[in-house]
């Protein structure tokens, strides 16, 4: 393998990958900054193994490249590229202990004084004291760190990594996302990253690929596409939205628009269309951006806030903070996430309230897309 140091980024020039007449990956253009930690995010089967297993040589490409910094490597077999992956099963051999499983690589490379790198790699992945164990001894974390080390002592210029905390609970596999992150950052290699989970996603990774049927609906940063979404998609997949169906009042920097009656105003700036006077929008606001008070108080909102009143139809304590469902004519089941600081009694289903939120904080999408778009994908996989 060729040290990491040679470096460059990963970068996918309209590289599609179609079965028969199925198409799982679009043509699709990617960079992968080198040094970065990449997440490719989406429900089952949206094509996030068949891309990392197209960046690793393991399938061809219907059509396109694959390169690593100048290199084009899209006609090397996977075991010339310098590239290691980390599968959900570890696949570690059951017969060798962890010293050399992870000595693995070097071995059949004929590297004979293997000590000092594979202390290293334990020590990295802070395995010290279970070296002589076999795997079955060890718990599901210990072996996921057994299998990054077999890796990474490759020196590979990228790790994929396909869900490979996904056999673990969640407290372990939150515990793994900060473990793996701070790996990265010790080796400072490109890690890609495919998980369907989109807390796992935001926690660990510098960018995120949002990819929806075969194609990347969006990247950016974690706090950029969840700030931002630009497709209903996004907004659904990552976290939650209140998606409201509106019509354009007015359309300058500051947006306004109607809903059952109802003005509710944006930024121009925060919309991913240019809103039209006469025209039709769905306005979006994220449930913790949200504040609730009895509607009896609704004197005590701010002037220029955007409000809505409704009738609570559910909520749910969840310790951090309460979850309301929110009635409204404007919009049905509107999500409200109130902190609990000082848990307001009346605050109780079946009262009336009143849902007020800065301006700022409202974003604008093209109202000719799927409003349920990347809702419940997980069902609809399953
Ligand atoms: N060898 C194959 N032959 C035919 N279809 C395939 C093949 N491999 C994958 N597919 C199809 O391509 C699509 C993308 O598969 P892929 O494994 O990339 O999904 P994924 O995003 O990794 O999903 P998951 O989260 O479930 O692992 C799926 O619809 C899958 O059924
Ligand atoms: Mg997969």
């Amino acid at each position: 393998m060729t040290d990491n140091t040679a470096g460059g980024d990963v970068r996918l020039a309209g590289i599609s990958k179609h079965y028969g007449t199925f198409t799982a990956v679009h043509p699709l253009d990617l960079t992968i900054p080198q040094g970065s930690f990449f997440a490719l995010l989406g429900a089952s089967g949206c094509g996030k193994t068949t891309t990392l297993r197209m960046i690793a040589g393991l399938e061809e490409p219907s059509t396109g490249t694959v390169s690593l910094g100048d290199r084009d490597v899209t006609q090397l077999p996977p075991y010339k590229r310098p590239v290691n992956t980390v599968f959900q099963s570890y696949a570690l051999f059951p017969h060798m202990d962890i010293f050399e499983n992870i000595a693995f690589g070097l071995r059949r490379r004929g590297i004979k004084s293997v000590k000092k790198q594979v202390d290293e790699m334990i020590e990295l992945v802070q395995l010290g004291e279970h070296t002589r164990k076999k795997p079955h001894q060890l718990s599901g974390g210990q072996q996921q760190r057994v299998a990054v080390a077999r890796a990474l002592i490759n020196h590979p210029q990228v790790l994929l990594l396909d869900e490979p905390l996904g056999a673990l609970d969640l407290k372990l596999r939150r515990q793994m996302q900060l473990e793996l992150k701070r790996i990265q950052t010790e080796v400072g290699i490109t890690f890609v990253h495919v998980t369907h989970d989109q807390e796992e996603a935001m926690t660990m990774a510098d960018t995120v690929a949002v990819m929806n049927a075969g194609r990347v609906e969006q990247l950016g940063a974690p706090a950029e596409l969840y700030e931002n979404p630009r497709t209903t998609f996004v907004a659904n997949f990552l976290g939650t939205s209140n998606l409201i169906e509106a019509s354009v009042e007015s359309a300058g920097d500051d947006v306004v628009v109607s809903a059952a009656g109802t003005a509710l105003r944006l930024p121009a700036a925060r919309c991913s269309t240019t809103p039209r006077s006469g025209g039709k929008l769905l306005v979006g606001v994220r449930p913790e951006k949200i504040s609730l008070v009895p509607a009896e108080e609704e004197h005590t909102v701010g002037a220029g806030r955007n409000k809505i009143t409704g009738t609570i139809a559910d909520s749910s304590f969840i310790g951090v903070s309460t979850q309301f469902v929110v009635d409204s004519a404007v919009c049905p089941e509107l999500e409200v996430y109130v902190q609990n600081i000082e848990r307001d009694a009346r605050l109780v289903p079946g009262a009336r309230v009143v849902l007020h939120w800065n301006p700022e904080h409202t974003f604008g999408l093209d109202a000719a897309q799927d409003i349920d778009a990347g809702v419940e994908t997980v069902e609809e996989s399953a």
